[in-house]
């Protein structure tokens, strides 16, 4: 794994953007797997910057998202395709019709799950993934269990997730109890992970995956497995 530390928050989502920014340029139609939460936020906004100042373009780029909260209509403020689109894609040169997330309004969540995989192995995997970490190790929603899904699934959020996620809520009772989340093997179908951490609540879950072995109690702990991951992390991380 390689591991970049950065002084601050502002440096971490300028390293980020960059990284990401380096895959876009040197393939135009890139798939870019997209991650929601508020720790990529100062990235998307180096990358509308450079979007801006016509260092990238995203008129070719396929976007595919992690996870959505179901279940969520579109257009509520706290569903991550809302997310996606006040943060990203409605500033930069993007086609939102080759922009992807979970649908939280499917009557069948295990179908969307089931249709949203096909469309990762369809656009021939991921080129590069963004992830951010829950306190607990989760990544994406894949919540720590005594096994992990594979494959994108409808799944329960645990009551610590419920409880972080509640601040972006009016009040806990309004977070959605499931998600529909990419599995830990559509995850690894990204041919380079860039994992972004900040802010010291997340040490444990960092220390854990620095320990050198893996356990589905920590879900990141398996992109120890994975040939092409970059930690970009703030000091007070690993300090
Ligand atoms: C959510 C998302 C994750 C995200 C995590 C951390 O639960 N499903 O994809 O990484 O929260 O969020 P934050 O960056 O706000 O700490």
């Amino acid at each position: 794994m390689n591991i970049i530390v950065c002084k601050n928050y502002e440096e971490m989502s300028l390293r980020a953007a960059e990284l990401l920014a380096e895959v876009v340029k040197s393939k135009p139609a890139c798939v870019l797997g997209l991650a929601t939460g508020s720790t990529p936020v100062g990235m998307y906004q180096n990358l509308i910057r450079m979007n801006k100042a016509g260092e990238i373009s995203f008129k070719d780029v396929t976007t595919v998202n992690l996870d959505e909260y179901y279940p969520i209509d579109p257009e509520n403020d706290q569903s991550y395709r809302y997310f996606m689109n006040v943060n990203l894609f409605d500033h930069v040169d993007i086609d939102k019709a080759k922009t992807s997330v979970p649908d939280g309004t499917a009557k069948d969540p295990e179908a969307e799950g089931r249709r949203y995989e096909a469309l990762i192995s369809a656009l021939g995997g991921i080129d590069v993934q963004i992830l951010g970490i829950g306190r607990n190790g989760h990544i994406g929603f894949n919540e720590p269990d005594a096994s992990l899904v594979l494959d994108t699934h409808v799944t329960d959020l645990t009551p610590s997730t419920i409880e972080a996620n509640s601040r972006f809520f009016a009040s806990e009772k309004d977070v959605p109890r499931q998600a529909l989340t990419m599995g830990i093997g559509s995850i690894f179908k990204a041919k380079k992970i860039i994992l972004m951490v900040s802010g010291a609540e997340k040490k444990a879950a960092v220390s854990a995956l620095l320990a050198r072995r893996i356990s589905t109690a920590s879900p990141a702990t398996m992109l120890n497995l994975h040939p092409d991951v970059t930690l970009v992390c703030t000091t007070d991380v690993v300090d």
